[in-house]
């Protein structure tokens, strides 16, 4: 059946992971094996501490990266525990300053000679809006995107002569994809994430061996040191009651108010309030933050991760306790139908659109049921 006037656009297909491009033998993967080598930035928490542990239970050896050495301390033992002291490295290295990484890679390969996995995962969160928050915006920038950029252009042009397969996997967000209003600055600094892989990807396929591939690792709603940390912030300072910051809920078609304190605004919710719009619990000025039930852990987020890599995945994104898969491809499709329809931008927090894209959320999902 075809769905539009072109006879070249291939019939649409259900997503089904077993007709994933080049499935790999689940139990022999050439890049996730024993005795390989997973260099992860971002490694002493979160995401990037659970990729570790998960990692170092398969049987590589580690090498963690990060900032904040007490944290990276903590996270080399925990991940020796598993995998044993030698096949352990941590490295103080702030991803923003060249140097530091050059130092990383100079030494990874001359300890083990290769980087099989290589995790550009190392991520902050400050808030910058479209015309405030300045030295936010180049923090932010200087970690999200520059981060990102010393590591992919200091590691790829060794790893592209190596002989084994290996995989760089850059850790953008849905908010670098929909755009969510409220924090511009992180938006941005996804947006750019998404941008270069894709661009990664591309120029890595143009190579005549073509061994390394590039992936873009889309966390849903993970809790974490960021995503708790925010909370906590929203909380400390929060002087609203009514559980929506500044009063203008954002309920989604699932009736979920979207909770994750790393996205935004309209729904600006609800850190702080003690009581959510859907009824969960979230923290307050007196408790501390514990995982809200929409929340993924990290573990969950990282194994979900390694399947979708092991099967070859460019985009891998991920959902959440809140927010399905189908509901994710729908906002992406409604985003890009913004500049396809003509509509204003992000019409999906346009209250003459709301309506709208209620009804079109609706009507897709019941027709994928
Ligand atoms: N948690 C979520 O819901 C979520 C959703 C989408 C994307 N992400 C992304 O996932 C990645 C991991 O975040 P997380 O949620 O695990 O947060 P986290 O705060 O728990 O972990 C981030 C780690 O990065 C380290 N870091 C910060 N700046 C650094 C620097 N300059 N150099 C080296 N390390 C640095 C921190 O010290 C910390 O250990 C980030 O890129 C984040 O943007 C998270």
């Amino acid at each position: 059946m075809s769905r539009g006037p072109s006879p070249l656009r291939p019939p649409f297909t259900p997503f089904n992971p077993d007709d994933a491009v080049s499935p790999i033998d689940r139990e022999v993967h050439p890049v996730i094996h024993v005795g390989r080598v997973a260099v992860i930035t971002g490694a002493a928490s979160g995401i990037g501490k659970a990729a570790a542990l998960e990692l170092a239970k398969q049987g590589l050896r580690i090498v963690l990266a990060d900032v904040n050495e007490e944290q990276l301390k903590e996270a080399a033992k925990e991940t020796a525990k598993i995998v044993g002291e030698s096949n352990v490295l941590a490295m103080r290295t702030d991803v923003s300053v060249l140097e530091d990484v050059v130092r990383l890679r100079d030494k990874v390969f001359e300890q083990w000679g290769e980087v099989s996995v290589l995790m550009n995962n190392a991520g902050i969160g400050l808030r910058g809006t479209s015309w405030d928050g300045l030295d936010n915006w180049k923090q932010i920038f200087d970690v999200n995107v520059f981060g990102v950029l010393n590591v992919q252009q200091t590691f790829v042009p060794y790893m592209i002569h190596q002989e084994n397969p290996s995989v760089i996997i850059n850790t953008g967000s849905k908010q670098g994809i929909t755009n969510p209003p409220g924090n511009a600055a992180y938006n941005a600094s996804k947006a750019a994430v998404k941008s270069i892989t894709e661009g990664l990807a591309w120029e890595l396929r143009q190579q005549p061996t073509n061994k390394l591939t590039a992936h873009l690792f889309v966390p849903g709603w993970t809790w974490t040191g960021m995503t708790s940390a925010s909370a906590a912030a929203a909380a400390a300072s929060s002087t609203d009651t009514n559980g929506n910051g500044n009063g203008t809920p954002h309920t989604d078609i699932n009736g979920n108010a979207t909770s994750n304190p790393l996205t935004t605004t309209t729904h600006t919710h609800t850190p702080g309030s003690g009581t959510h719009t859907n009824g969960r619990t979230t923290p307050t000025k007196d408790s501390p933050p514990t995982k809200p039930a929409g929340a993924w852990s990290a573990e969950e987020t990282v194994l979900y991760m390694l399947d979708k890599l092991r099967l070859g995945q460019f985009y891998i994104i991920v959902p959440d306790n809140e927010t399905r898969k189908e509901v994710d491809a729908l906002r992406i499709m409604w985003a890009a139908g913004d500049i396809t329809e003509g509509r204003p931008a992000l019409s999906r927090w346009h209250p003459q659109y709301t309506a709208l894209f209620e009804e079109y959320m609706r009507d897709s999902l019941a027709q994928m049921q």
